[in-house]
């Protein structure tokens, strides 16, 4: 018998490819979302799989969770706020919504189930040193790091208790098709600018220092974990490569053919974290996991797909 999954937060970015990854590898797969930041693209591609059923559900304010988990036997809990800017202008929402998803899910989970949290490199704030390891120091610097810590936490401390088993993915800074633009990371909010012809905006000096996985990387782990029952644990999950944010503005331009446009530089964002490099030992070894995309190479292709939307786009009558 096939296991059957919920992906919350599925209709987002990250949940979204993993629920469409699961479900061609034929698994029936329950997205549940509230759609408050759903992706157009994500939600269009799910409803083309008659083995994923969609759920509108807010996991704050839900009765029915209870009742809903019941008819699961894996929990990939990817529903979150995510940008650190906003949680920096709104702390409270953020450790609202990311502890609550969270600990709504867990207090109701069993020994036979288990969760596989995505989580996020902001836990450690500032690492001393990088690549970092799952036991450096956790320090977040946003409220946003504090409010993932915090989920950590509550599924560690909610197992012992419950009996479930848990993977826990600190995802590092994740790209590919789909994001919602509103809250996009760094590699789309560039590509988006460059394609309009504007320069890409850099914030301080160019050299912090990023690590970029694929999210058909991340995807890809997560299946592997779903179907290896006895794997669980804390994981680092990047591509274990660094990159300045200098440097990865200059491979889009480079990409685009657009050398004339400059970049421009503008004041420090707080909660901006300087360096931030996985080091993916525990995760190569224990799962046999290693990401296979290129970061030049998933640039390319993103590049590419956006701009003919783009021009699709502007070219309806
Ligand atoms: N994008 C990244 O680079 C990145 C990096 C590290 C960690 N992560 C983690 O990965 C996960 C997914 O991130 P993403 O980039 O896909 O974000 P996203 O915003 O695209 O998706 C999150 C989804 O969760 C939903 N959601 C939020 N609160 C909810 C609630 N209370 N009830 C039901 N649904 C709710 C949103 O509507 C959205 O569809 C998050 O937990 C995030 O912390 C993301």
């Amino acid at each position: 018998m096939k296991l059957k999954i919920l992906v919350t937060g599925g209709a987002g970015f990250i949940g979204g490819h993993v629920a469409l990854y699961l479900a061609d590898k034929s698994f029936h797969v329950t997205v549940l979302d509230n759609f408050e930041r759903s992706s157009d693209y994500i939600i269009n591609r799910l409803k083309k799989f008659n083995n994923i059923d969609i759920v509108r559900e807010d996991l704050r304010y839900s009765d029915r969770i209870k009742d809903l988990l019941k008819n699961f036997d894996i929990i990939v809990h990817a529903a979150a706020y995510i940008d650190v800017e906003e949680s920096m202008k709104d702390p409270w929402s953020y450790i609202h919504n990311n502890y609550y998803t969270t600990k709504n899910i867990t207090d109701h989970l069993n020994k036979r189930q288990k969760i596989i949290y995505l989580s996020s490199a902001a836990v450690y704030g500032e690492p001393e040193k990088i690549p970092v390891k799952e036991d450096d120091e956790k320090r977040p610097i946003s409220p946003y790091g504090l409010s993932k810590l915090l989920g950590e936490k509550t599924i560690v401390y909610n197992s012992i208790c419950r009996g479930y088993r848990y993977v826990i993915f600190r995802l590092f800074n994740v790209y590919g098709i789909g994001q919602n633009r509103s809250y996009a990371g760094v590699i789309t909010i560039f590509i988006d600018r460059v394609i309009k012809g504007l320069p890409p905006i850099i914030y301080g000096d160019g050299l912090n220092i990023r690590d970029f996985i694929h999210v058909e990387d991340v995807a890809e782990a997560v299946y592997m974990a779903v179907e290896r029952e006895d794997f669980s644990g804390i994981y680092n999950l990047g591509s274990g490569t660094g990159v300045s944010i200098k440097d990865l503005a200059q491979m889009i331009i480079d990409i685009s053919g657009r050398k004339d446009l400059k970049p421009i530089y503008t004041r420090p964002r707080p909660g901006d974290i300087r360096f931030s490099v996985a080091d993916i030992t525990r995760i190569s070894e224990k799962l046999r996991f290693k990401p296979r995309k290129d970061l030049y190479e998933g640039l390319t292709s993103l590049y590419y797909h956006v701009r003919k939307t783009y021009i699709d786009q502007n070219s309806r009558p």
